[in-house]
């Protein structure tokens, strides 16, 4: 069954930006990138840092402990010291509203 968790509405998430989701099961981050869309796991796959203190550089995104990047279109790894790829969600608008399901 897919579950369509409200993120932001778009008016209020601008192209650079990124919101934080929580669900029952796992932490989300949500991207906006030239006005798309995108959501990967908030969980390094190096040493499980909390990407949401990162930053952007291009498509990327950069963990804060120690450097590593995963593109936030498909989660992979393009920087060491991480090796695997990162999980990602699917992202929908519905209306004025960004959603990410909690499933892949
Ligand atoms: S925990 Fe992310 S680079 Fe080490």
């Amino acid at each position: 069954m897919s579950n369509w968790i409200n993120v932001a509405k778009t008016s209020d998430f601008l192209p650079g930006t990124w919101h934080a989701v929580d669900t029952d099961r796992v932490s989300l981050l949500v991207f906006n990138i030239d006005g798309k869309f995108y959501a990967i796991e908030n969980l390094c796959t190096h040493d499980g840092g909390d990407l949401a203190g990162g930053w952007l550089e291009g498509e990327d995104i950069v963990c804060p402990r120690h450097g590593a990047r995963f593109c936030v279109k498909t989660g992979a790894v393009t920087r060491a010291p991480a090796y695997e790829d990162l999980t990602t969600y699917p992202v929908r608008v519905e209306g004025e509203m960004v959603q990410v399901q909690d499933q892949n």
